[in-house]
């Protein structure tokens, strides 16, 4: 066996390597009014991790709890990790690199997690995978089943913004608008699977989504010659993506390959700031979320509880940033380095700029630093409405040029 099932909450241990959701004792105990419990942790055999050790270089696959056969299909990454000189030099962070993981195939860092749940659909003889999702996990599933010939059933709120919605129509996913919140859709999703069977992909509910996830940090360790940053900066709503950015360097540190984590910085709005708070107060409590950033507008973040876990146990810390400091983010990594960013990955990049005088106090200004930019600016313009404008047509004519100020 690859693997087994631990719970996050209680530790009970699953020696199961067949397809589980949540731990059945403590999901019992959730009653949406306080962040939930029961995800389960996927624990890789000592033998797995022991390949991985007595190897040159590492990949993802040498850390997947299945085996892939699939990734010249769909691979994913490796992604850039660009420099930014103009940006390092206004933080003094000359270490500093950007994670673009919008250059992955649906545009998101959500095709890591749709990935492994494709082969895990695949390994266990099913061709349906149905799911809840507002935007770019719908868009990622909707590309892998696209390109494995997988059947994929989207539940979404109809409120969604319609360009990744679209994204999925056109990937030919089963797309199922719900008159409802994103919980509702959640509901839903599983709904179906209970009635029609296939695999459910929900994050916080599949422990492979976080799997997938961590491929991030398997690729960081190998792109920064074998170590980990000291530092890395991840846009959080629901706590799905620092969990799996935190799980990859967990399990680099169990195979022996590096000695400590890095410092895991969770980044979120100030309008959506539900795991911030529960990190600082101990209190996992709801709030009422209103940020613009829509993929990080989370009013009870479905994985809070092992978000706030990770963070802890990497020696991280919280920083939170207004709306108005996100998309003059976008703006600047738009304008300094040439990188386009969706709000909530622009979220990653506010963060670290407000807490770059933290950081260089704590870490010195050698740091290594990783911003980890989450999905690309294509997929809602929207946001600059009222920014940035489009330059009016001249006359085609040479005196036109002549008039021209720049
Ligand atoms: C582009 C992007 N960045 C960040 C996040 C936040 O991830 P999580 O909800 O797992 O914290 C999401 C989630 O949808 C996302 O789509």
């Amino acid at each position: 066996m690859r693997f087994r099932y631990v719970c996050s909450d209680c530790g009970k241990i699953y020696e199961s390597d067949e397809i589980m959701y949540l731990c059945p004792a403590c999901s019992k105990q959730n009653d949406g009014k306080t962040f939930s419990k029961g995800s389960l942790i996927v624990e890789l055999s000592e033998e797995v991790l022991k390949k991985a050790r007595s190897k040159e270089h590492v990949t993802p696959e040498d850390f997947y709890p299945y085996e892939t056969r699939h990734s010249k299909e769909f691979p994913i990454g490796v992604t850039p990790l660009l420099e930014a000189k103009r940006l390092n030099s206004k933080s003094g962070l000359k270490n500093t690199l950007y994670k673009l993981d919008s250059q992955l195939i649906s545009g998101s860092f959500k095709d890591r997690a749709s990935y492994l749940v494709a082969e895990q659909a695949i390994s266990h003889g099913e061709r349906r995978i149905a799911l809840a999702s507002t935007g770019n996990a719908g868009a990622a599933m909707s590309a892998v089943g696209a390109a494995l010939g997988l059947d994929i059933i989207l539940f979404v709120p109809e409120s969604a913004p319609i360009n990744k919605l679209m994204q999925s129509v056109l990937y030919g996913a089963h797309v199922v608008p719900v008159k409802g919140s994103y919980d509702d859709a959640f509901s839903l999703s599983i709904e179906y699977t209970r009635r029609f069977g296939g695999i459910n992909r929900n994050t916080a509910y599949n422990p492979m989504t976080i799997e997938g996830k961590k491929s991030i940090s398997i690729e960081l360790f190998e792109q920064l010659g074998r170590r980990a940053p000291d530092a890395i900066y991840v846009p959080v709503g629901d706590g799905c993506i620092i969990a799996g950015v935190a799980k990859g360097f967990i399990d680099l540190k169990r195979a022996g390959l590096i000695d400590k984590l890095p410092h895991i910085i969770c980044s979120q709005s100030d309008q959506s700031d539900a795991i911030s708070r529960a990190f600082e107060s101990g209190d996992y409590l709801p709030v009422k979320a209103t940020t613009r950033a829509d993929s990080i507008s989370v009013s009870l973040p479905a994985n809070g509880r092992m978000a706030v876990r990770y963070i802890k146990e990497s020696d991280g810390w919280c920083v939170r940033v207004s709306d108005d400091e996100i998309i003059n983010a976008e703006l600047e990594l738009a304008r300094e380095a040439g990188i386009l960013s969706e709000p909530a990955a622009a979220c990653a990049y506010a963060a670290y700029k407000k807490d770059a005088g933290n950081l260089k106090n704590k870490l010195g200004e050698d740091a290594s630093v990783v911003v980890l930019l989450t999905g690309t600016g294509f997929k809602d313009m929207a946001v600059f409405e009222g920014k940035v404008a489009l330059p009016k047509a001249i006359e085609a004519t040479k005196e036109a040029v002549g008039k021209l100020s720049f």
